[in-house]
């Protein structure tokens, strides 16, 4: 089981977006069994997953979101709190299906709680929290009725408690980034903040693509083509300061049916080589 987090302290760059139809994708065209978890207080992808595009709710989700997770108290938060109180004994949250909900039967969901906000300020021991992720997939692991081959995070525009945790512990570290001149700076800063913060440097993998590339009868418009060039050569700058880092040429256009596909709940095919090459660099790196 490998942990994959879409970060990019920028918002909006298509982190949900992306997160969302990779693992309906991987999970739906490739067989893998995939969980997915919104770890962003905003909830962007739990409120996407429970609103047609007509605008009225998905019912059965809304359903078990609030009578088993959050009226259970199986929201992620809760798995944190605990983790938190645990003092050398056994982390005591069973991984069941008021934790997680299934989608289709590879994609499975933990959705956010808005009550993360208020997770800077509550007093958690911080080098516990660090740990939590770790321990939390070792429990989805062991648990007899899941069998994950990847766990997605989609991650908040900001360096949370939470986001510490979660990239203490991935395998790779997605960066969309969008055709702009905040692509190129963007990488650099993120990179040297994380590796400020993130102590010990966990040593993932990590990888940026561009998300809404601009296309001109089916290529790279030329400024589309400059910003991933300037993105590009600050990847490699930071590979020879020895981050495994790689700028991948498969990209993801900006397109409506994209856009529109998490509230309308449909993967969009006509884009599906998009994602193919996405998938396949994502199955190469993490080998
Ligand atoms: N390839 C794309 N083509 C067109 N629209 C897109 C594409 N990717 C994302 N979008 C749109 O861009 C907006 C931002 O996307 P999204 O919410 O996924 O970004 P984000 O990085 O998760 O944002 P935040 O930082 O707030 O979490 C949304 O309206 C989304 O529908
Ligand atoms: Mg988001």
């Amino acid at each position: 089981m490998k942990g994959i987090a879409t970060v990019n302290f920028k918002g909006g760059v298509g982190k949900t977006t992306i997160t969302w139809l990779l693992a309906k994708y991987g999970a739906e065209r490739k067989g893998k069994r995939i969980l997915v978890v919104d770890t962003d207080a905003q909830m962007s992808l739990t409120l996407a997953v429970q609103l047609q595009e007509s605008g009225t709710l998905y019912s059965e989700f809304e359903t078990w979101y609030d009578t088993k997770h959050q009226g259970k108290n199986k929201t992620i938060l809760n798995a944190l709190e605990a983790y938190d109180v645990i003092k050398g004994g056994h982390f005591n949250f069973p991984i069941d299906s008021s934790f997680a909900y299934q989608m289709s039967p590879n994609l499975h969901f933990v959705p956010s709680v808005v009550d993360l906000y208020w997770l800077e300020l509550e007093v958690f021991d911080r080098e516990k929290v660090k740990h939590f992720i770790r321990a939390l997939l070792g429990k989805i692991e062991h648990s007899t009725t899941f069998n994950y081959d990847y766990v997605f995070f989609d991650c908040p525009p900001n360096f949370t408690a939470l986001s510490y945790s979660v990239l203490s512990c991935s395998s790779l570290l997605l960066i969309p980034v969008n055709p702009d001149v905040f692509a190129s700076r963007g990488v650099g800063l993120m990179i040297d903040g994380l590796k400020y913060r993130i102590e010990p440097w966990p040593d993932p993998k990590v990888a940026v693509f561009m998300n809404k590339a601009k296309l001109y009868r089916g290529n790279l418009t030329r400024e589309t083509q400059r910003y991933w060039e300037e993105t590009k050569a600050v990847c490699d700058v930071k590979r020879q300061e020895g981050i495994h880092i790689e700028g991948w040429d498969s990209y993801i256009p900006d397109r409506v049916d994209i856009k529109r596909a998490i509230p309308g709940q449909y993967f969009p095919s006509q884009f599906k080589h998009y994602f193919a090459d996405l998938w396949n660099n994502i199955e190469r790196i993490l080998g």
